[in-house]
């Protein structure tokens, strides 16, 4: 037997102001267990110095093609090496060039040569982002294969708002884990059992948005963390996984088929086709309560329109946990979320009840607590009793419901 060795990453480090989260890139997968190498394109060393990631590394930070006299296909060395290629900002020029081919220096080149898994989280000016060609090179890469992390939105160092901005470091390592992890890379030894094969599952996840008008809409603060969470796991475990979400800034997790929609009662729709067939299904989804009756078509002006817009008549939305709930066929387990600022469990007894479920994972909200977080506290209620659970990363919740869930078939 050979010996079990650390996961390999090459992490490139492009010209970016994002450069200098890189470090904390480096650091995070080194403290889940990775060996990282650095190379860096020459614009890169403008905004860090490679003495930081050799101090990181203990390791030379390969700069250009012909860096390292001892090793003359240094390219090579290093595209063979890596289990993973994590480049961390990716620029729009790096991205392009990997998107065409193009090897014009280090990076770039041990990038065509590579192998192994290659994963890119952009980071760039919101216009240069959301460009045609940028667009299209990122389309590309996708479908190639390549990971490509959708950016964050926010403040950008050159005074712009909007996506493009570097993802944040730790979202960065746990993408990167969870490719190694579906790569049958050393990081294997982690990877789940595959007990869910074989099965069918449905998950909801996100929001749902209601129109007001057509710029205006009500909704939550579901981030759809949870529901992406249950699925990854899911898929993980081999099962066979539709996930219906609603509009998140979530990337589809690997091996998922993806149904999105926006309101209520579009997911009803989606889920009342996935569900018949399912052998599970987990409803995670923050579903807006109700929805606006008469949405306009156009934009309600201020003046003309404050009457309509001062009373917004509101209807009911159906249920969609309820409606499955009460289709349910004999062996199909159903698993709600309750989510709750008081009486937390005994609330979640009733919608165990209500809603025809077999399990409720039920949450206190409020201020910092479950929406939007990457930790979660949940006590798991069933007809037998409650069991409450330690906070935990919602990756490793999903992983516990999963499991509550099998043991209920
Ligand atoms: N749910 C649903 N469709 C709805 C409302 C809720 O599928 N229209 C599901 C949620 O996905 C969750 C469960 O029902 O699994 C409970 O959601 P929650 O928001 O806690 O409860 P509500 O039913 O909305 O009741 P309340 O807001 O009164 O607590």
């Amino acid at each position: 037997m050979t010996e079990a060795r650390a996961p390999q990453v090459l992490v490139g480090v492009t010209g970016c102001i994002a450069a200098y989260k890189s470090c904390e890139v480096v650091r995070g997968l080194q403290k889940a267990g990775c060996e990282v190498k650095v190379v860096m394109t020459e614009h890169a060393t403008r905004f860090v110095d490679p003495v930081t990631f050799r101090s990181l590394t203990h390791e030379k930070v390969a700069v250009g093609l012909f860096d390292d006299p001892s090793d003359p296909i240094h390219h090579i060395s290093l595209a063979e090496w890596c289990d993973l290629f994590l480049i961390a900002p990716c620029t729009a020029n790096v991205a392009a060039k990997v998107a065409c081919g193009l090897a014009d220096d280090l990076l770039s080149t041990t990038a065509l040569a590579c192998a192994a898994p290659l994963m890119i989280a952009p980071a760039m000016n919101v216009h240069m982002y959301e460009a045609a060609p940028t667009r299209e090179n990122l389309e590309t890469l996708r479908a190639r294969g390549v990971v490509v992390m959708e950016a964050d939105e926010g403040y950008q160092a050159c005074g712009d708002v909007g996506r493009g901005r570097l993802p944040e470091p730790d979202a960065i390592v746990a993408r990167a884990l969870e490719v190694l992890a579906g790569a049958g890379t050393p990081a294997d030894a982690a990877r789940p059992v595959p007990d869910m094969a074989g099965l069918s599952v449905v998950v909801t996840a996100g929001p749902t948005v209601e129109p007001i008008d057509a710029v205006r809409y009500v909704s939550n603060h579901s981030s759809g963390k949870m529901g992406y969470a249950l699925a990854a796991d899911a898929a993980a475990r081999g099962a066979a996984v539709t996930l219906i979400s609603g509009p998140v800034a979530l990337e589809a997790p690997a091996g998922v088929r993806v149904v999105a929609v926006r309101t209520a009662r579009e997911m009803l729709a989606a889920a009342e086709e996935a569900c018949p067939t399912a052998d599970m299904a987990v409803f995670a989804a923050a579903v807006a309560d109700y929805r606006p009756v008469a949405p306009a078509d156009r934009k309600l002006k201020k003046g003309a329109d404050d009457a309509a817009l001062a009373a917004i008549e509101l209807t009911p939305n159906p249920d969609v946990l309820a409606t499955i709930g009460a289709a349910k066929r004999p062996g199909q387990v159903i698993v709600g979320f309750a989510a709750e600022t008081d009486d937390v469990a005994a609330n979640a007894r009733k919608k165990l009840a209500s809603k025809h479920a077999d399990l409720i994972v039920a949450n206190e909200v409020g201020e910092g607590r479950a929406f939007g977080t990457d930790e979660n506290q949940a006590i798991l209620v069933t007809a037998v009793g409650d069991e409450p659970l330690p906070l935990m990363p919602k990756p490793e919740l999903a992983h516990r419901i999963w499991t509550r869930a099998l043991a209920l078939r």
